[in-house]
Protein backbone atom coordinates (compact mmCIF):
# COMPACT_ATOMS: atom_id res chain seq x y z
CA UNK A 1 0.00 0.00 0.00
CA UNK A 2 1.48 3.45 -1.02
CA UNK A 3 1.46 6.23 1.73
CA UNK A 4 -0.60 8.33 0.06
CA UNK A 5 -2.99 7.14 -3.12
CA UNK A 6 -4.84 9.88 -4.81
CA UNK A 7 -7.64 8.82 -6.71
CA UNK A 8 -9.89 10.88 -9.49
CA UNK A 9 -9.05 14.06 -7.95
CA UNK A 10 -10.88 17.11 -9.26
CA UNK A 11 -11.51 20.73 -8.18
CA UNK A 12 -13.04 23.58 -10.86
CA UNK A 13 -12.60 27.58 -10.28
CA UNK A 14 -16.29 28.02 -12.42
CA UNK A 15 -15.37 26.62 -15.36
CA UNK A 16 -12.35 26.16 -15.42
CA UNK A 17 -11.14 22.38 -14.70
CA UNK A 18 -7.78 23.28 -12.52
CA UNK A 19 -7.58 19.56 -11.38
CA UNK A 20 -9.18 16.89 -13.67
CA UNK A 21 -9.50 13.28 -12.57
CA UNK A 22 -5.83 13.40 -10.80
CA UNK A 23 -4.50 9.82 -9.89
CA UNK A 24 -1.01 8.89 -8.50
CA UNK A 25 0.99 6.95 -5.85
CA UNK A 26 3.35 8.34 -3.54
CA UNK A 27 5.09 5.45 -1.67
CA UNK A 28 6.97 6.13 2.03
CA UNK A 29 10.03 7.38 1.72
CA UNK A 30 9.69 8.41 -1.80
CA UNK A 31 10.90 11.96 -3.15
CA UNK A 32 8.72 12.94 -5.88
CA UNK A 33 8.92 15.54 -8.30
CA UNK A 34 5.36 16.79 -9.41
CA UNK A 35 6.00 18.98 -12.54
CA UNK A 36 4.43 20.65 -15.50
CA UNK A 37 3.67 23.99 -17.26
CA UNK A 38 2.61 27.24 -15.59
CA UNK A 39 -1.42 27.01 -15.15
CA UNK A 40 -1.28 23.38 -15.13
CA UNK A 41 -2.67 22.64 -11.24
CA UNK A 42 0.02 21.58 -9.27
CA UNK A 43 -0.38 24.01 -6.61
CA UNK A 44 -3.99 22.97 -6.44
CA UNK A 45 -3.50 19.59 -5.74
CA UNK A 46 -1.37 20.49 -3.21
CA UNK A 47 -4.03 22.76 -2.00
CA UNK A 48 -6.25 19.97 -1.84
CA UNK A 49 -3.98 17.47 -0.36
CA UNK A 50 -3.04 19.66 2.74
CA UNK A 51 -7.01 20.58 2.84
CA UNK A 52 -6.18 24.04 2.03
CA UNK A 53 -8.63 23.82 -0.62
CA UNK A 54 -11.94 21.24 -0.74
CA UNK A 55 -12.33 18.78 -3.97
CA UNK A 56 -15.41 18.27 -5.82
CA UNK A 57 -14.54 14.49 -6.48
CA UNK A 58 -12.07 12.07 -5.38
CA UNK A 59 -10.31 10.08 -2.95
CA UNK A 60 -7.11 10.70 -1.24
CA UNK A 61 -6.06 7.77 1.11
CA UNK A 62 -3.19 8.36 3.86
CA UNK A 63 -1.44 4.70 4.63
CA UNK A 64 -5.27 3.55 3.86
CA UNK A 65 -7.46 5.60 5.59
CA UNK A 66 -9.55 8.73 3.47
CA UNK A 67 -8.33 11.73 4.17
CA UNK A 68 -9.87 14.02 1.45
CA UNK A 69 -12.27 16.83 3.30
CA UNK A 70 -9.97 16.86 6.46
CA UNK A 71 -9.26 20.51 7.31
CA UNK A 72 -5.60 21.70 7.39
CA UNK A 73 -4.82 21.04 11.15
CA UNK A 74 -6.52 17.53 10.88
CA UNK A 75 -4.22 17.39 8.16
CA UNK A 76 -1.26 18.62 9.76
CA UNK A 77 -1.95 16.80 12.58
CA UNK A 78 -2.09 13.37 10.59
CA UNK A 79 1.51 14.23 9.14
CA UNK A 80 0.34 15.54 5.58
CA UNK A 81 2.08 19.03 5.95
CA UNK A 82 1.94 21.69 3.28
CA UNK A 83 4.81 24.44 3.12
CA UNK A 84 4.09 27.68 1.86
CA UNK A 85 6.00 30.34 -0.52
CA UNK A 86 5.83 32.78 1.55
CA UNK A 87 7.94 33.96 5.21
CA UNK A 88 5.98 33.30 8.57
CA UNK A 89 8.36 34.00 11.30
CA UNK A 90 8.50 36.15 14.34
CA UNK A 91 10.80 38.88 13.52
CA UNK A 92 11.44 39.93 17.10
CA UNK A 93 12.23 36.39 18.44
CA UNK A 94 15.21 34.97 17.86
CA UNK A 95 15.97 32.17 15.26
CA UNK A 96 16.61 29.41 18.10
CA UNK A 97 13.60 30.45 19.29
CA UNK A 98 11.36 30.25 16.63
CA UNK A 99 12.24 26.94 16.36
CA UNK A 100 11.73 25.79 20.10
CA UNK A 101 8.29 28.10 20.04
CA UNK A 102 7.28 25.57 16.88
CA UNK A 103 8.66 22.61 18.27
CA UNK A 104 6.73 23.25 21.30
CA UNK A 105 3.67 23.93 19.70
CA UNK A 106 4.14 20.70 18.08
CA UNK A 107 4.19 18.86 21.28
CA UNK A 108 7.47 18.47 22.10
CA UNK A 109 8.84 18.83 25.46
CA UNK A 110 11.80 21.77 25.89
CA UNK A 111 14.96 19.55 25.92
CA UNK A 112 13.60 17.86 22.65
CA UNK A 113 12.60 20.69 21.10
CA UNK A 114 16.37 22.36 22.08
CA UNK A 115 17.88 19.39 20.60
CA UNK A 116 16.11 19.22 17.43
CA UNK A 117 16.83 22.94 17.15
CA UNK A 118 19.91 22.80 16.98
CA UNK A 119 20.02 19.66 14.67
CA UNK A 120 18.24 22.01 12.36
CA UNK A 121 20.27 25.15 12.57
CA UNK A 122 22.91 23.14 11.87
CA UNK A 123 21.94 21.07 8.88
CA UNK A 124 20.60 24.40 7.17
CA UNK A 125 23.63 26.90 8.11
CA UNK A 126 21.99 29.09 10.40
CA UNK A 127 23.71 28.14 13.92
CA UNK A 128 25.82 31.61 13.60
CA UNK A 129 22.75 33.21 13.47
CA UNK A 130 20.79 31.55 15.94
CA UNK A 131 20.99 34.44 18.78
CA UNK A 132 19.60 37.28 16.33
CA UNK A 133 16.05 37.96 15.77
CA UNK A 134 14.37 36.72 13.05
CA UNK A 135 14.01 40.31 11.64
CA UNK A 136 17.71 40.73 10.88
CA UNK A 137 17.73 37.60 9.14
CA UNK A 138 18.28 37.74 5.36
CA UNK A 139 15.11 37.16 3.39
CA UNK A 140 17.33 33.72 2.26
CA UNK A 141 17.91 32.96 6.12
CA UNK A 142 14.30 33.76 7.23
CA UNK A 143 12.88 31.02 4.19
CA UNK A 144 15.20 28.60 5.90
CA UNK A 145 13.96 29.08 9.22
CA UNK A 146 10.36 28.43 8.19
CA UNK A 147 11.15 25.77 5.93
CA UNK A 148 13.18 23.98 9.30
CA UNK A 149 10.53 24.84 11.42
CA UNK A 150 8.50 22.59 9.58
CA UNK A 151 10.80 19.42 10.54
CA UNK A 152 10.69 20.25 14.15
CA UNK A 153 8.51 17.36 14.03
CA UNK A 154 9.21 15.62 10.92
CA UNK A 155 5.57 14.77 9.13
CA UNK A 156 4.66 11.98 7.13
CA UNK A 157 4.51 13.49 4.11
CA UNK A 158 5.94 16.92 3.53
CA UNK A 159 4.41 19.06 -0.41
CA UNK A 160 6.74 21.22 -1.00
CA UNK A 161 5.28 23.81 -3.45
CA UNK A 162 8.07 26.04 -5.67
CA UNK A 163 10.68 26.14 -2.71
CA UNK A 164 14.06 27.18 -4.66
CA UNK A 165 11.82 29.67 -6.41
CA UNK A 166 13.27 33.19 -6.08
CA UNK A 167 15.91 31.62 -3.51
CA UNK A 168 19.80 32.77 -4.07
CA UNK A 169 21.51 29.86 -5.20
CA UNK A 170 23.79 29.36 -2.17
CA UNK A 171 20.32 29.11 -0.23
CA UNK A 172 18.89 26.57 -3.01
CA UNK A 173 22.24 24.51 -2.31
CA UNK A 174 21.66 23.86 1.38
CA UNK A 175 17.84 23.47 0.41
CA UNK A 176 18.21 20.63 -1.79
CA UNK A 177 20.94 19.20 0.41
CA UNK A 178 18.95 19.43 2.94
CA UNK A 179 15.72 17.36 0.83
CA UNK A 180 18.17 15.08 0.09
CA UNK A 181 19.72 14.03 3.33
CA UNK A 182 16.51 13.89 5.11
CA UNK A 183 14.80 11.73 2.17
CA UNK A 184 17.74 9.32 2.60
CA UNK A 185 17.10 8.74 5.93
CA UNK A 186 13.22 7.98 5.24
CA UNK A 187 11.46 11.50 5.23
CA UNK A 188 8.54 11.87 2.14
CA UNK A 189 8.46 14.55 -0.08
CA UNK A 190 6.24 16.07 -2.70
CA UNK A 191 8.41 18.49 -4.68
CA UNK A 192 6.98 20.99 -6.88
CA UNK A 193 9.56 22.69 -8.94
CA UNK A 194 10.31 24.03 -12.48
CA UNK A 195 14.18 23.77 -11.70
CA UNK A 196 14.25 20.96 -14.05
CA UNK A 197 18.17 20.20 -13.22
CA UNK A 198 17.27 19.96 -9.30
CA UNK A 199 14.24 17.96 -9.82
CA UNK A 200 16.38 15.26 -12.28
CA UNK A 201 18.62 15.35 -9.36
CA UNK A 202 17.18 14.89 -6.54
CA UNK A 203 13.28 13.14 -7.72
CA UNK A 204 14.05 9.39 -9.17
CA UNK A 205 10.01 9.70 -10.06
CA UNK A 206 8.07 12.20 -11.30
CA UNK A 207 4.58 12.90 -12.32
CA UNK A 208 3.79 15.59 -14.63
CA UNK A 209 1.02 17.49 -15.01
CA UNK A 210 -0.61 19.42 -17.62
CA UNK A 211 -4.07 21.12 -18.06
CA UNK A 212 -5.52 19.64 -14.74
CA UNK A 213 -4.25 16.28 -15.57
CA UNK A 214 -1.78 13.73 -14.91
CA UNK A 215 0.75 13.65 -18.58
CA UNK A 216 3.43 11.23 -17.28
CA UNK A 217 4.20 9.34 -13.97
CA UNK A 218 7.62 7.72 -14.24
CA UNK A 219 10.92 7.69 -14.01
CA UNK A 220 12.19 11.72 -14.14
CA UNK A 221 14.31 11.54 -17.34
CA UNK A 222 11.91 9.28 -18.84
CA UNK A 223 9.11 11.52 -18.41
CA UNK A 224 11.05 14.40 -19.64
CA UNK A 225 11.67 12.97 -22.44
CA UNK A 226 8.02 11.88 -23.19
CA UNK A 227 7.00 13.87 -26.28
CA UNK A 228 3.59 14.67 -24.72
CA UNK A 229 5.49 16.55 -22.06
CA UNK A 230 7.82 18.06 -23.99
CA UNK A 231 4.90 19.42 -26.29
CA UNK A 232 2.92 20.75 -22.92
CA UNK A 233 6.40 22.57 -22.27
CA UNK A 234 6.83 24.36 -25.63
CA UNK A 235 2.81 25.42 -25.56
CA UNK A 236 4.29 26.92 -22.44
CA UNK A 237 7.03 28.93 -23.85
CA UNK A 238 4.40 29.30 -26.63
CA UNK A 239 2.22 31.09 -24.35
CA UNK A 240 4.84 33.75 -22.44
CA UNK A 241 5.82 34.94 -25.39
CA UNK A 242 9.12 37.19 -25.84
CA UNK A 243 9.23 37.19 -21.91
CA UNK A 244 11.82 34.11 -22.49
CA UNK A 245 12.40 30.32 -21.69
CA UNK A 246 13.10 30.87 -17.64
CA UNK A 247 11.31 29.05 -15.39
CA UNK A 248 12.66 30.02 -12.02
N1 LIG B 1 -8.23 30.45 -6.39
C1 LIG B 1 -8.38 30.34 -7.70
N2 LIG B 1 -9.45 30.85 -8.35
C2 LIG B 1 -9.60 30.73 -9.67
N3 LIG B 1 -8.72 30.10 -10.48
C3 LIG B 1 -7.63 29.58 -9.91
C4 LIG B 1 -7.40 29.67 -8.51
N4 LIG B 1 -6.22 29.04 -8.23
C5 LIG B 1 -5.75 28.60 -9.40
N5 LIG B 1 -6.58 28.90 -10.42
C6 LIG B 1 -6.42 28.54 -11.83
O1 LIG B 1 -6.30 27.12 -11.86
C7 LIG B 1 -5.33 26.71 -12.81
C8 LIG B 1 -4.26 25.91 -12.11
O2 LIG B 1 -3.51 26.77 -11.30
P1 LIG B 1 -2.35 26.29 -10.34
O3 LIG B 1 -2.84 25.11 -9.56
O4 LIG B 1 -1.87 27.45 -9.58
O5 LIG B 1 -1.26 25.78 -11.38
P2 LIG B 1 0.32 25.57 -11.21
O6 LIG B 1 0.63 25.55 -9.75
O7 LIG B 1 0.59 24.29 -11.89
O8 LIG B 1 0.99 26.72 -11.91
C9 LIG B 1 -4.82 27.98 -13.45
O9 LIG B 1 -5.53 28.20 -14.64
C10 LIG B 1 -5.13 29.04 -12.43
O10 LIG B 1 -5.31 30.30 -13.04
MG1 LIG C 1 1.97 26.71 -8.61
Amino acid sequence: MALLEIRGVAKRFGGLRAVDGVGMDVAEGELLGLIGPNGSGKTTLLNVLSGHMRADAGQVLLEGRSVLGLNPTQLTRLGVLRMFQMTRVFNRVSAFDNLIVCGLAMGLDEAQAGERAMQLLGELKLTHVMHLDAGQLSGGQKKLLEFGACFMVPPRVALLDEPFAAVHPTMKEIMAAFIRRRNESGQTFVLVSHDMPVVVELCPRSVCMNAGKVLADGPTQQVLNDSAVIEAYLGEDAHAGHEGHEHG
